[in-house]
């Protein structure tokens, strides 16, 4: 189901009992992010602070904060259904590149209908504000060392000036004054190569920021899809409808006609840029205060009902993995299309997505594990990945004690890992320069007689049906006993291997 505000949603929410309304007064600086990410970390309900300290709007929070609700702000039941869905449609694309066959995805058949519609006015202009103050939001500062208030969970909407086509992002931007922001797009994202564009032409960038609505399009800003691919085309499949999109009142762009508030301005690349940051991050560190772009505000307009929307970044886990979870499923197919040997991955809460991915392949051929490796490292943003681990696809990648198992267990340090420098992540303030540094791959991987070693053993694993008997005599034997917790293995070919046939 398609949500028309993100008021809805949080209806949704509250009859299922996953809403908490904070009627207290609780402090936009510091106090609400610090109960949000107890929320958070707990997997709490979300959170709609009614009356914020500063601002004129109420503040909903942790609204991705559990699978459920995730896949509930993706309008299904769970983000698998919507992977499912896009395994399928990927198989139908005539065979080209990946990108090109998510571009096909509009063209197949009822897909069709799910581009944006145009539309004039929306709820979004229900009040406009063309001399605007931001300290009329409730624009949280989360951690003690922040640079002020920062905008947390934005739809930032560019275009880019040589194609005309539409990006959409998610990226933090910080309140510097009444009518000033600055834009902490970095490096390596889509709207920084647009303001280049910009910057190349002397021309001024028009930027809209979105804010609430359904949430499905708050996820797809910050969806890793390629330039050229409309984020808010992908929100349409993901709700089944199209999003309605509006004009601009002050700047040549359209945007969701159903979010709760707009800020319209523009980007000046020939001005000078401004100090943003530091900003407590998702890395759990503070993100160093660097110059960036700044946008000057010509309006904000918004519903008369307006919800704000903030997430709390910090240490993990935060909101934010289950925002990735859905990212990392929803992309796997994509993924698969181009490296067809991969059977699962995972990006473990504690490597904050950039710093660690577990892959499992099926291993076809000696060097399997390092060509994918490096097909990883020229993969769009999985490009800044610091640390890849490659296994077989006898593991689940899913289960992380596993994983720590099988890669101490199956690595020769000297044999199996990749060193390689090239771009990472702008936020990993352990490169040795600004977003270029060192990555490792790891080859988990059985080894073939080619790769060098010795007879590879098999795992333990108790015959499915011993456990079966067995758990059933434990049951009797320690009534009340919790299931048992156990890893997924796959129990080994008997025929086909027996380590009394291993030779030393
Ligand atoms: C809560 C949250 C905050 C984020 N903040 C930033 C940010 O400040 N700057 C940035 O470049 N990316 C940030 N990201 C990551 C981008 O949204 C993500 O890389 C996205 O795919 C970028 O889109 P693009 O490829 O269209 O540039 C954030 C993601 C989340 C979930």
């Amino acid at each position: 189901m398609a949500y028309r505000s993100l008021r809805q949603f949080l209806d949704r929410l509250e009859q299922a009992g996953e809403l908490v309304r904070v009627k207290e007064p609780v402090d936009t600086h510091l106090e609400m992010a610090a109960l949000a990410d107890r929320a958070a970390k707990q997997g709490g309900p979300a959170l709609l602070f009614e009356q914020p300290s500063s601002g004129r709007l109420p503040v909903a929070m942790n609204l991705f904060g559990t699978r459920r609700r995730t896949s509930w702000a993706l309008s299904c039941d769970d983000f698998e259904e919507h992977a499912a869905e896009l395994r399928s449609l990927l198989r139908m694309a005539p065979p080209q590149g990946l990108w090109e066959k998510l571009k096909m995805l509009p063209r197949l058949g009822k897909l069709a209908t799910l581009t944006p519609k145009h539309v004039s006015g929306g709820p979004v202009h229900e009040i406009v504000d063309r001399e605007p103050d931001l300290s009329a939001l409730p624009v949280l500062t989360t951690w003690p060392h922040d640079a002020g208030p920062f905008i947390t969970l934005p739809q930032v909407v560019t275009r880019d000036p040589e194609s005309g086509l539409r990006n959409v992002g998610m990226y933090r931007i910080q309140v510097l004054g009444p009518r000033r922001l600055a834009m902490h797009w970095q490096l390596h994202k889509t709207a920084t190569a647009h303001f280049r564009g910009y910057q190349k032409r002397g021309e001024k960038m028009p930027v809209a920021i979105a804010l609430g609505g359904d949430p499905a399009l708050t996820w797809s800003a910050s969806a890793p899809l390629p330039p050229g691919v409309d984020e808010y085309l992908f929100a349409g499949f993901l709700r089944k409808e199209g999003v309605p999109l509006t004009k601009g009142l002050t700047v040549d762009l359209e945007y969701p006609a159903e979010a709760d508030l707009v800020i319209e301005g523009w980007v000046d690349p020939a001005a000078a840029l401004v100090r943003e940051g530091p900003f407590g991050d998702h890395t759990g560190y503070y993100s160093l205060a660097d110059m960036y772009p700044a946008l000057e505000v010509t309006a904000v307009c918004r519903r008369a009902d307006a919800i704000y929307p903030a997430t709390v970044v910090g240490p993990p886990p935060v909101e934010d993995q289950w925002m990735g979870k859905a990212t990392e499923r929803l992309f796997l197919p994509m993924l698969q299309m181009v490296f067809p040997e991969v059977v699962d991955m995972s990006f473990p809460v504690e490597g904050v997505f950039h710093n660690l991915c577990f892959l499992s392949i099926k291993k076809e051929f000696p060097g399997h594990a390092k060509k994918l490796m490096h097909g990883m490292w020229g993969s769009g943003q999985m490009s800044n990945t610091k640390t890849l681990v490659v296994f077989d696809d006898d593991v689940d990648v899913q289960d992380h004690a596993q994983c720590a198992w099988r890669a101490f267990a199956n690595v020769d340090v000297k044999r199996d890992l990749v060193i390689v420098d090239g771009p990472v992540d702008v936020l990993d303030h352990a490169s040795t320069a600004f977003a270029l540094g060192g990555k490792i791959g790891v080859d988990a991987t059985r080894k073939l007689p080619e790769e060098g070693g010795r007879e590879w053993p098999e795992p333990c694993v108790h015959p499915a049906g011993v456990v079966a008997r067995m758990d059933a005599l434990y049951q009797r034997l320690v009534p009340g006993a919790p299931p048992p917790r156990r890893m997924k293995l796959a129990e080994p070919p008997a025929a086909a291997w027996s380590p009394r046939k291993g030779a030393h």
